[in-house]
């Protein structure tokens, strides 16, 4: 079976977010252990990418017809770690001064690549079964592949998939958008199949058209059919339930891994996490200029509002009055970052802020950190609280979608501290939120045999890929013998 993952960003070659990891892993994933399918990718080809680090090769060259343009295209090809790359290169759309997304033609952008997706499929020397798509940016992949290409003998009996990371995005465009960038009717819209909110919503055309949906967590596809959680999409998903599933993600065992990590000053495992832990601590706060012997709490994460800033700016400033260390690595919303520099001045040698992204640091911080704080006001998955806990830190979450699905938490009530892996809340309160933060406190101060006990655990949990990509390959399997 051949599956062809179609995603606006994937690593290594380029990322914004949780997406990009989650498609390469995934990929490499199943074409590691699953022989017999061929497993590729195919992704737009930005300016940013190594070009001196990865060698593609030309393998076509094409135009793909958006209405009256013809646009050149050409598809770049890499292997890489079994998994064949295909990245859409036209540098008038791709090749930009900046970030992947936040363009005013993004709509035309990812039309454009949608459309050569489907040239590819025609190209390709052997039969593409599934196209797994993801997010608004490739949500209209399975609408063309029912509404335009139904008839053509090889795109149409290719069966989709699409997976939503992010319900926020819907992919709104204009009316217009559908003829002019895809050659397809008006009456799609106005039938209400890819309407939302008044627009045309590519994500929405994703939820109408594809033979499967998942989320990213059992939990967040619960929340995806309700009015609350679901950022809109309640009703369209529950029109589609049967056919839509919550598989959680796995993270990179390879790349987090405290027994091999070179970032960290001092590799340890299940039998050492005691010392190893504490030498990371102390070279942390050594080289960060951090008050020695305080427990230390930390934030790794974009800051957004989506990550629960004023939860997490609450969170800070309790643990630092109340004796703790506080180190954060992210960027994100100005006043977040202006909040945590300010609060960096205001206890100098207990709280550290790095804003922008630092690899290193992150790493340091994960192995360094007692608790890791994720109070997100919504998170599909979330892969913070997986990585920490990959080092024996305890995430203190609010149990939201892949958070609650991933940390068993802490009950003061019945110390059940023989299971539990972290901490956690269940309402988007400051209060909650506080009262968390006060038992991790306490556990550290006073229980210290169930805090090592709970790290344990957490160092125990397993959150690889290998039910999650099992999970997929069953879908995949399950589609393609649809005829
Ligand atoms: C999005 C979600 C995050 C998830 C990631 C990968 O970034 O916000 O929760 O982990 O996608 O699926």
């Amino acid at each position: 079976m051949n599956v062809l993952m179609a995603s606006s960003e994937a690593l290594p070659f380029s990322k914004t977010g949780g997406l990009a990891d989650v498609v390469y892993a995934l990929s490499k994933y199943i074409a590691k252990n699953c022989k017999g399918d061929t497993m590729s990718v195919v992704s737009p080809f930005y300016g940013s990418i190594n070009k001196d680090k990865y060698k593609f090769k030309l393998l076509y060259s094409f135009d793909v017809k958006m209405n009256w343009r013809k646009i050149h295209t050409d598809i770049m090809h890499i292997t890489y770690e079994g998994i064949d790359y295909y990245l859409v290169k036209n540098d008038n759309y791709f090749a930009r001064n900046g970030g992947l997304y936040g363009y005013y033609d993004d709509g035309e952008r990812y039309a454009y690549f949608s459309l050569a997706v489907i040239e590819l499929i025609k190209l390709l020397p052997y039969k593409i079964d599934v196209v797994h798509c993801h997010d608004w940016q490739s949500g209209m992949i399975p609408c063309l592949i029912k509404e335009r290409y139904h008839n053509d003998t090889i795109v149409g009996k290719v069966k989709s998939i699409l997976t939503i990371h992010n319900p926020l995005f819907k992919g709104y465009f204009g009316v217009n958008s559908l003829y002019d960038f895809y050659g397809l009717s008006d009456n799609l819209f106005y039938s209400g199949k890819i309407r939302l909110d008044g627009q045309v919503s590519t994500l929405k055309a994703g939820i109408w058209y594809a033979d499967k949906i998942t989320t990213v967590s059992p939990t967040h596809a619960y929340e995806l059919k309700t009015p609350d959680g679901s950022k809109g999409l309640w009703y369209d998903l529950i029109l589609r339930q049967n056919d839509f599933v919550g598989i959680i993600n796995g993270m990179d065992y390879k790349e987090f891994n405290p027994l091999t990590d070179k970032m960290i000053y001092f590799n340890y495992g299940k039998k050492n996490f005691a010392e190893g832990k504490r030498k990371n601590k102390e070279a942390f706060c050594k080289e960060f200029e951090l008050e020695q012997g305080k427990p230390l709490f930390s934030v790794v994460s974009r800051l957004s509002d989506q990550k629960g800033l004023e939860l997490i700016n609450a969170m800070a400033d309790f643990v630092v009055s109340n004796g703790a260390n506080f180190a954060l690595v992210g960027s994100g919303e100005k006043y977040a970052e202006d909040y945590y520099n300010a609060l960096h001045m205001k206890y100098l040698h207990n709280v550290r802020v790095y804003i922008g992204y630092n690899n290193e640091m992150a790493h340091k911080c994960y192995a360094a950190s007692d608790f890791f704080i994720m109070p997100s006001a919504f998170e599909p998955c979330g892969l913070g609280q997986m990585i920490a806990q990959r080092y024996g830190t305890l995430p203190i979450v609010r149990r939201t979608g892949g958070l609650k699905d991933s940390v068993k938490p802490y009950n003061y009530g019945i110390n059940n501290f023989k299971d539990a892996d972290g901490f956690g809340f269940d309402n988007f309160s400051v209060n909650d939120a506080l009262k968390a933060s006060a038992q991790a406190l306490m556990v550290y101060n006073s229980r210290p045999k169930e805090f090592e006990k709970m790290r344990l655990n957490a160092l125990k949990a397993d959150h690889s890929w290998t039910k999650p990509s099992q999970e997929y390959l069953k879908l995949y399997q399950e589609l393609n013998e649809r005829k």
